[in-house]
């Protein structure tokens, strides 16, 4: 039997992206970023609808032409239902339905952070696809969650976030260090050539496997306030050595509550996910882990930050145990596991 050709669309944020998956290969990914929102320092959920509407068209056929297929060849139609943004959500979930009907194809509703994880599953996102059961750390601009999946259905969510998420900590440190947004790739890059252990921040104390990153950018608002009375240009002179002790810290953060977990279920399969594993110093101190006897799972970089490739493969996923959705569906901006 073919296996099917599946149309994934994601729109949740602030990148209209469609992708062809035909069985687990990616046939195209296409994705448009919004530049709009740079000169804010933030995702401006208006203007992220706009740009949405006017990209949404243009992605889809040049994802179809990209993938060499025609559009009567789609099987089915997986789209973004949440969580994110709401007017974004509805660009793509009604672009999705009207193409379902118009096709007579079945449409497939997709949890965003269900999809960050199963990128892992897409032919070429690594070496090996990793098996049950293992734990993923999945880290984006809205979301920091540690994640036990025991099959492709059972997924619980060990640990969460109290307040920020590890890539708006990323984003909100370096817009007070006047980075453009998002900060964390330009904060990864500089870090670069800087001195992880120039500054020290303190980390807060949260229980169990839940994280907190509020107080982390005040502690570093406040220090560099104090530093910028003696010195004002203390910023500018230290940017390099800020960024990587910043960088040293989330990251940090971040792995002891997935070690932790890992210990105490006594998992040795670690994935990561979302937009902030594209960050070269938590994929190189994961990957450090496989000296411990662990199976480290990284996705390839362009499967990391938003993207439609990780909508396809959990559409594929679902459309293999009829798992379809509904045209009256309404998008959901919160949207649990
Ligand atoms: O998953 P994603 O593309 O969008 C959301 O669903 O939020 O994640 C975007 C986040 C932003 O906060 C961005 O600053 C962060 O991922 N990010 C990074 C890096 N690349 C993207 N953070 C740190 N280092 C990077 N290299
Ligand atoms: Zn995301």
């Amino acid at each position: 039997m073919k296996s099917p050709i599946i149309l994934g669309i994601e729109s949740s944020c602030d990148d209209t992206s469609a992708a062809v998956i035909q069985g687990s290969t990616i046939l195209s990914n296409v994705i448009a970023s919004q530049k709009v929102h740079q000169k804010y320092g933030g995702v401006v959920p208006e203007l992220a609808s706009r740009a949405h509407q006017q990209n949404i068209v243009p992605v889809i056929q040049t994802a179809i032409s990209e993938a060499k297929i025609r559009q009567k060849d789609l099987d089915a139609i997986a789209y973004t239902i949440g969580p994110g943004l709401l007017g974004s959500l509805l660009v793509g979930s009604s672009f999705a339905k009207s193409l379902a009907i118009a096709l007579d194809v079945p449409l497939i509703e997709v949890n965003h952070m269900q999809a960050h994880i199963f990128a892992h599953f897409i032919q070429d996102a690594n070496d090996e696809a990793p098996e049950f059961p293992f734990l993923c750390l999945t880290v984006s601009g809205g979301h920091t969650q540690v994640v036990l999946l025991k099959s492709y259905t059972d997924l619980e969510v060990i640990g969460e976030t109290r307040d920020d998420a590890a890539g708006e900590a990323f984003d909100k440190i370096g817009k007070i260090m006047g980075l453009k947004y998002p900060a964390g790739p330009e904060i990864d890059r500089l870090a670069k050539e800087g001195n992880p252990n120039a500054f020290k921040f303190t980390k807060p104390k949260v229980d169990g496997y839940d994280f907190s990153f509020s107080g982390l950018k005040t502690g570093v608002m406040n220090f560099l306030n104090q530093q910028q009375q003696k010195n004002p240009n203390f910023i500018q002179e230290n940017l390099n050595d800020l960024c990587a002790s910043v960088q040293h810290t989330i990251t940090d953060m971040c792995l002891e509550k997935l070690y932790l977990a890992a210990e105490d279920l006594g998992i040795k399969s670690l994935a990561l996910a979302g937009g902030v594993s594209a960050n070269s110093e938590l994929r190189l101190k994961l990957n450090l882990k496989t000296e411990e006897g662990y199976k480290v799972f990284i996705p390839k970089f362009e499967y990391t930050t938003d993207n439609a490739a990780m909508i396809a493969i959990v559409g594929k996923i679902k459309y293999e145990n009829e798992q379809f959705g509904e045209l009256t569906s309404k998008s959901q901006a919160r949207f649990k596991l």
